[in-house]
């Protein structure tokens, strides 16, 4: 009987992987797309085994080329994946003995698949952080040149979601602004633990072999060693803590989108979504729906549930390598990709925003937003704030009975409430005057808005991902 379903370890069997079986365990078709790191973390080992005496120099030059003909096969479409061999470390390998040889088998030398897959997955997420970080760039980028341009648009700012005070809509976006400087701080944090090295580590007790581990960091461009070689193939944290700062981004982006969705709404009728980021209804010919930031929200449920499931994925495991780690990939690439897909949409969204200054500022008169704007002035006139605050809600309820802001009352009105209140009293009643007055580090006034921009452009000129 054939023994092709387990050939690189059926030395030991006396039958064959049952078909259902290697197919259940294949990982494969999910693993593949880590071939570029494979291929980088296999011909680091070979120069690294060339170096150290294990490999000849016609052997570590055989293995390169053979190396880089598949990496050319596999882009170019005609490599033929087979869930025979298991996974992308097996069909690389298997290919490459197909191609040179012998010498393609020794390859192996001094490695297992458990420090390999450790590598290669490690090299994949930090690939993939540097498009991450990149991309959270280009979104704030957007939102500075947005924040820039309506630095002077006011709108009524929320608490509870019920009017509040007024505030810039720049200042607004700088909000965002500040939620993806942290998302950003956590994705470098995180790739600090990804760029560590677990090649060396082998099976899990590492190698008889005279290996460098120093040389093939270096050339894998890691930062060190992983120190423990049991930790090295069994530690799977780097990906849990990757699916936490993603789940941290994305609710971050559950709360923009809800909001560009609620200012889409006639109800709020803040701003215009470009029409190429909506989509229409087949019934309804009014409609212009925000689809993409509804998605983004929606999208969040995913990357929560990958983290939850690499949790319990690594929970009560072992040391160290074990079959369950394979689980891992699913989960991570599907955080990656629509890590990235949302933020590709978000930043490609964002400068594409246009505010509809009237109506925000309508809204903003709508909801005594100046109303603690008028306390504070009673304060400065020498009423104690209970008192003040007292005063302000009976000017309030006569404005809701009269239909009027308190901007629109006349001064012998407001008097009616203290006699403190004077003609000067309608610069503070303003909400040009309310936002401009909160004019500190971190205030809505236009000002500090202007200053916070280009503090941010500051900031992504220091990072040196952005395009
Ligand atoms: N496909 C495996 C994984 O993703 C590679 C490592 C397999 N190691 C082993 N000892 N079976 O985890």
């Amino acid at each position: 009987m054939s023994n092709k379903t387990n050939q690189q370890w059926g030395g030991r069997f006396s039958e064959p992987t049952d078909a259902f079986v290697a197919r259940f365990t294949a990982s494969v078709e999910f693993d593949q797309r880590m071939y570029l790191q494979d291929i980088q973390g296999s011909i680091a080992h070979a120069k690294m085994l060339a170096s150290a005496g294990v490999l000849t120099g016609q052997e570590r030059d055989d293995i390169i080329r053979g190396l880089g003909e598949i990496r050319v096969e596999i882009e170019r479409g005609e490599f033929e994946w087979s869930v025979e061999l298991e996974d992308v470390h097996m069909n690389i390998e298997a290919a490459l003995t197909k191609k040179i040889g012998i010498t393609g088998k020794k390859l192996h030398t001094g490695r297992s698949r458990n420090d390999q897959v450790a590598t290669d997955i490690r090299l994949y997420v930090r690939d993939e952080i540097d498009r991450i970080l990149a991309e959270i760039s280009r979104l704030q980028q957007g939102l500075l040149g947005v924040a820039e341009r309506e630095a002077d648009t006011i709108m009524p700012g929320f608490t509870h979601l019920q009017t509040a005070q007024p505030v810039t809509f720049g200042h607004h976006l700088m909000a965002w602004f500040e939620m993806l400087s942290r998302d950003y701080e956590r994705f470098v944090d995180c790739r600090k633990r990804v760029n560590v090295m677990p090649l060396g580590a082998a099976a899990l007790a590492g190698t008889t072999y005279p290996i460098d581990r120093a040389m093939t960091c270096e050339l894998l461009n890691f930062s060190a060693p992983a120190g423990n070689s049991l930790d090295a193939v069994s530690d799977r944290d780097f990906a849990i803590e990757f699916c936490a700062a993603a789940s941290l981004l994305l609710m971050h982006m559950t709360r923009m989108s809800e909001e560009l969705v609620l200012w889409t709404s006639a109800q709020f009728d803040f701003i215009d979504l470009p029409d190429r980021f909506c989509t229409g209804s087949s019934i309804m010919p009014q409609k212009k729906n925000p689809d993409v930031p509804e998605l983004v929200r929606g999208k969040s449920g995913r990357v929560y549930g990958h983290l939850m499931s690499l949790l319990t994925l690594m929970k009560s495991q072992p040391l160290a390598y074990n079959k369950d780690n394979q689980e891992d990939k699913e989960p991570l690439f599907d955080a990656i990709d629509t890590v990235k897909g949302c933020l590709r949409a978000f930043a490609d969204m964002v400068p594409a925003l246009a505010a509809k200054a009237d109506s925000m500022r309508a809204a903003a008169m709508r909801g005594f937003s100046t109303a603690t704007d008028l306390a504070d002035y009673l304060v400065r006139k020498g009423v104690a704030f209970r008192d003040a605050h007292e005063i302000v809600g009976k000017s309030v309820a006569f404005g809701i009975a009269e239909k009027r802001d308190l901007s629109e009352m006349t001064l012998a009105e407001l008097q009616q409430f203290s006699d403190v209140i004077g003609e000067d009293v309608f610069e503070v009643l303003t909400l040009e005057g309310s936002v401009a007055a909160r004019n500190h580090i971190g205030g809505t006034a236009p000002d500090q808005v202007r200053a916070a921009v280009v503090r941010g452009r500051e900031l992504l000129a220091g990072r040196g991902d952005a395009e």
